[in-house]
């Protein structure tokens, strides 16, 4: 979604910001924009609809050293990228956006929604602001600009943020005031980046990767006042404060598709590696577990997450039932926040999110914790906000996830909650865990036989919608195949609980439906899989049966002859998920590289959803 970059004090501080975006630009986004300031103070904008490198041939088109300023005095700049939600993706709309009313003309670039900005735009129409965008975010600058004639600049931010509702992150470079660059935070992340003679604020620390280790996480509330030698922090309550410093050691390569086409392709293809570090890290060679915190007296569980992410809660709840033996509820983040769900005193809340950011599941765990919940979070992503508010992390270890569509990150996610079931299940964990350990090396042999799947893809580029079916711990991934299809290869897909089907879904069917079927011929439950194939064939749909070989073996010639065969190893019953979820993936790849979709940046979708 939305990124932020700016510094202060950079001699390079135009490229060093367009690259710091540019970092960013695996998340999504359709324009981009910088303003740049001189050392009078003059405040310079560019803007381009589309990728960066549009912004890039704009200000080649119309330098910034031809108009009011001069490039070799500009030491500060903001720049943004900006993920459509109030406007269509225009240059009007892109920012920084600019405005005056009774003070100096302030330019800002702002991530979130500010939810009150009908009302707000209204009232300062009335006192003779004119806009030019349809976005939110152009309130920002004229209420800053009347809160700067009678505050301080800190001062005068963090009043402006008191007349906002929603979630934001705020960037702003005032005229006349050099080298500065002003920034507030609510509800979506900012940091502070430390540099020897020059200051930097971004969304997300990966921005500034190769500048600096060294960052400030902004707490709600805070408000910054950076120059090129200092900055100063002040809280919600205008009170000065002092926030840790966080070293950390990010990874500066972006090139990185290592041959492949796609970083899908290599995220997908680096998961035997992730399991083999998860089982590395979280268990000992002597067969127990070694999860970084320690939970007892687990009676209850509430797994709340969005997306890719819910569904491997989704999976997690089968686990730990049957391991732990308490009751677990799964939870769509935006349904769980605003229903008030009962929440019994000492129960384990979990927040599932490979990114930490994700504004649903943030405000979800929040309300949990107010709730007295011990609070899990689950990510990939140890410093992010989630990481930060909740009272125990897992770290899931997958590297980076660039591609918009979450494979490894899912895999991750659904082997942390097999071993959460184990560490908090009652049953001698080693044999089990034996038994994760083959994990990566079946894994590494279904990626040596892909040709049947990239076949299979081949032959449903062609539909309109397609039905992904499964029972038990497979009904979950049966949702994630149908999300990852419609993800990347914008073909309409639904997932459902096999059993379901005959209750509304079966309608559908015909010769152009291509039906995927998830199913273990080790669970007891096969017979009735079978059923519900003939059932499909019966009314001329297409089956796709995706089972392992104790599956494959109870169909019979005629029942093979009638379907599409594809088959997973046979493994022990926890390691099915895992297993299963592959081939989802790789047929959704297939289908959309035959479709020639943008597969690691689909349409209309963000890596990071930090807006409601
Ligand atoms: O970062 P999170 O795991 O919290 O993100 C949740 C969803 O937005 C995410 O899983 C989304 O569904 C992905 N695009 C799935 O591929």
């Amino acid at each position: 979604m939305c990124g932020i970059v700016a510094l202060t004090g950079h001699p390079d501080a135009v490229e060093k910001v367009l690259t710091g975006l540019s970092r960013l630009e695996y998340r999504g986004y359709d324009s981009a924009g910088i303003a740049a300031q001189d050392a009078a103070g003059h405040i310079t904008v560019r803007k381009a609809v589309g990728k960066l490198q549009a912004l890039r041939d704009t200000l080649a088109d119309t330098p910034l050293d031809h108009s009011n300023i001069e490039h070799s005095t500009i030491r500060t700049t903001i720049g943004h990228t900006r993920w459509a939600t109030h406007g269509t993706p225009t240059t009007a709309n892109a920012h920084p956006h600019q405005g005056r009313l009774g003070g100096p003309q302030v330019t800002v670039v702002h991530n979130g929604i500010i939810e009150n900005y009908k009302h707000l735009r209204e009232q300062l129409e009335a006192q003779g602001a004119t806009f030019h965008s349809a976005t939110d975010t152009e309130v920002i600058p004229f209420i800053l600009s009347q809160q700067l004639v009678t505050h301080t600049p800190l001062e005068a931010i963090r009043h402006a943020a008191h007349t906002f509702h929603g979630n934001y992150a705020i960037a702003a470079l005032v005229e006349g005031m050099p080298d500065t660059v002003l920034a507030t935070r609510k509800g979506a992340p900012l940091c502070l980046g430390l540099g020897e003679g020059w200051y930097a604020v971004a969304s997300d620390p990966l921005a500034l990767a190769g500048l600096t280790t060294r960052f400030i996480f902004l707490e709600d509330g805070d408000c910054a006042l950076l120059t090129p030698t200092a900055f100063t922090l002040h809280n919600g309550e205008g009170q000065p404060v002092t926030r840790p410093v966080q070293v950390l050691d990010l990874d500066d390569d972006l090139s990185g598709k290592q041959g492949f086409r796609h970083f899908m392709l290599k995220e997908i293809h680096e998961q035997p590696a992730v399991v083999a570090k998860l089982i590395e890290t979280y268990t000992t060679p002597d067969g127990t577990l070694a999860l970084p915190f320690n939970l007892s007296n687990v009676t209850g569980i509430n797994i709340v997450a969005c997306g890719t992410a819910s569904y491997a809660g989704a999976i997690g709840k089968y686990l730990l039932e049957e391991h732990v033996g308490v009751p677990v509820n799964v939870d769509i983040a935006s349904e769980f926040r605003y229903r008030n769900p009962p929440l019994a005193e000492g129960g384990l809340f979990i927040a599932v999110s490979q990114s930490g950011e994700t504004a649903d599941t943030l405000a979800a765990l929040e309300h949990a914790k107010a709730h007295g919940q011990t609070c899990l979070v689950l990510t990939n992503a140890p410093n992010s906000s989630m990481a930060r508010a909740a009272h125990h992390v897992l770290p899931l270890l997958a590297g980076r996830e660039i591609a918009v569509a979450s494979t490894k990150a899912f895999t991750a996610m659904v082997l942390a909650f097999t071993l959460l079931a184990l560490e908090l299940g009652t049953d001698a964990p080693a044999p089990h865990l034996a038994e994760l350990r083959k994990l990566p090396q079946l894994l590494n042999n279904q990626l040596a036989a892909l040709k049947p799947i990239k076949n299979l893809a081949d032959t449903v580029t062609d539909a309109h919608s397609m039905l992904f079916l499964g029972r038990g711990v497979l009904a979950p991934l049966a949702y994630e195949g149908a999300l990852k299809m419609k993800e990347i290869s914008y073909i309409h897909a639904e997932g459902y609980a096999s059993g379901e089907m005959k209750h509304g879904p079966i309608a559908l069917v015909d010769a152009t439906l291509p039906v995927v079927n998830l199913a273990t011929g080790a669970d007891g439950l096969f017979e009735k899989t079978l059923s519900n194939l003939r059932e499909v064939e019966a009314r001329h749909g297409r089956v796709i049966l995706i089972t392992d070989t104790a599956g494959a073996a109870q169909l019979d010639d005629a029942t093979k002859r009638g379907l599409t065969l594809i088959t997973v190893p046979d493994a022990p019953k926890l390691l099915t998920p895992i297993l299963f979820t592959l081939p989802l993936q790789l047929l959704a790849y297939f289908t959309a590289t035959a479709k020639g979709t943008d597969v690691d940046q689909p349409r209309n979708l963000a890596k990071s959803v930090t807006v409601e």
